[in-house]
């Protein structure tokens, strides 16, 4: 790309993430932005042209191979957010063998079969949440906010049993994937705290599951670092734990968050699932349509030249993939296809991803949400918005798709 190139800001804080889309969906199907500090890179606006982007074997996911301005993020403190997303080795970031490599170490924890057993422990933990919120809404004094007291704790707990992280690790897991998602801020004081963190936390979960092994994902991994050191390095042990702790946790609360708000400002919708009409399965591949958690994420590279609907990316350059964009395609889904419709029979979504990156966690994210939503609705009928919709506001980030807090009057006054 060159620097003559007119490039499109994306919003770091992601405040109108659909309207933006179809701003950029207006300049063509993969349009030059920029990313917060102005990094360029190439957006498909569309949902055919992220799906060929993404299957096209000309697309790496290593910016240590392919990406022709790494020495340049690694010199440039403005540019050193990017390097919490691309700098950190793992499944997320690599191509071909290696990323088979680090993916066959997890992929095991998450099949069906282990999703399934995992089932009675979400149970488990949504009965002791809701638990928690009937004893707020029973003390007098308003909301509640439904992420802090639901949506939030259930995949964080979920997800620190997963990998058996310890009581006194778990509110500064949080923080640090709060601060990793957070793009408003892109100053290299903000990125050097977010390096900070991760070199805290998760040299300290390692060195406690040494001392303390358990049947649990990291302990496993731990193992296959000390006693097979050639099939994972020291770094990737610690960055594929960082991966594990942010895709499981931050995502799946906002699919849960994004789906009450938006089952709530549809009333009509509501009484359709309620009454049986449409099954919850369909409520949440709709949520996860129109409000994907991932709206758009850093970064992919062209390996040689790619031409797509005429535009020509060339070979180094990077790519982000915009989910949020394809989710809401009228191409793909007519006209309405930013209105939330469960009735609409959309069969296909990215909002996993697809191809070899496709999201190892969708089971797990699909039981969780299938769990926890119709324990919420049954247990609370009457339970409505605390503001006006258009007062809630978006997570800081152009990553994330989800509220910051989502207010809640539980019994509906
Ligand atoms: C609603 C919840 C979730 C959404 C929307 C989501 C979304 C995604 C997307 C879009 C990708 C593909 C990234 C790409 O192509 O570059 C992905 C990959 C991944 N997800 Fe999820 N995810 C969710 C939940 C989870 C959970 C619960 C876990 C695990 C506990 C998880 C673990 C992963 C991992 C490890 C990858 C990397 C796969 C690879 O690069 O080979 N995700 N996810």
């Amino acid at each position: 790309m060159t620097t003559e190139t007119t490039r499109v800001p994306l919003d770091p804080f992601g405040a109108d993430i659909p309207a933006e889309s179809v701003r950029l969906r207006a300049l063509g199907s993969v349009v030059p932005v920029d990313l917060p500090g102005s990094i360029p890179a190439w957006a498909p606006t569309g949902f055919a042209s992220l799906r060929a982007l993404i299957l096209d074997p000309r697309v790496s996911k290593d910016p240590r191979l392919h990406w022709s301005l790494w020495e340049e993020v690694n010199r440039k403190p403005e540019w050193s957010w990017v390097l919490g997303w691309v700098g950190v080795v793992n499944m997320l970031s690599t191509y071909g063998p290696e990323h088979t490599r680090l993916r066959k170490l997890v992929s095991p924890s998450f099949t069906h079969k282990r999703t399934e057993a995992m089932r009675g422990l979400v149970e488990t933990i949504t009965a002791d949440l809701l638990a928690g919120l009937d004893a707020s809404a029973a003390a007098p004094g308003g909301p509640v906010d439904v992420k802090a007291g639901y949506a939030q704790p259930l995949p964080m707990r979920l997800i620190c049993e997963l990998l058996g992280i310890p009581d006194d690790l778990r509110d500064a897991a949080v923080t640090m994937m709060n601060d990793v998602f957070d793009t408003s801020d892109p100053s290299p004081e903000h990125a050097a705290s977010v390096q900070q963190q991760i070199g805290t936390v998760l040299p300290a979960l390692i060195a406690y599951k040494r001392e303390n092994p358990g049947n649990d994902l990291a302990t496993e991994l731990i193992r296959v670092r000390d006693e097979e050191g050639d099939r994972l390095a020291d770094h990737e042990l610690l960055y594929t734990l960082l991966l594990v702790i942010g895709a499981g946790f931050e995502t799946t609360v906002n699919l849960i968050g994004n789906a009450v708000v938006t089952l709530l400002n549809h009333p009509d919708q509501l009484a359709a699932v309620r009454a049986g009409e449409v099954g919850w399965e369909t409520v949440i591949e709709e949520v996860l349509r129109v409000h994907p958690s991932i709206a758009s994420l850093p970064l992919r590279y062209a390996v040689s030249d790619i031409t797509i609907d005429g535009v020509t990316i060339p070979a180094g350059d990077a790519i982000v993939t915009t989910f949020a964009a394809a989710g809401n395609d009228p191409e793909q889904y007519g006209p309405d296809a930013a209105e939330f419709d469960i009735h609409r029979g959309a069969d296909e979504h990215l909002s996993f991803g697809i191809g070899v990156h496709r999201c190892i966690g969708a089971p797990l994210a699909r039981m969780e949400a299938l769990t926890a939503l119709p324990a919420l609705f049954d247990r609370y009928p009457d339970m409505r918005l605390a503001v006006e919709a258009d007062e809630l506001k978006q997570v800081p980030s152009f990553i994330a798709f989800g509220w910051q807090e989502i207010p809640i009057l539980l019994h509906g006054k």
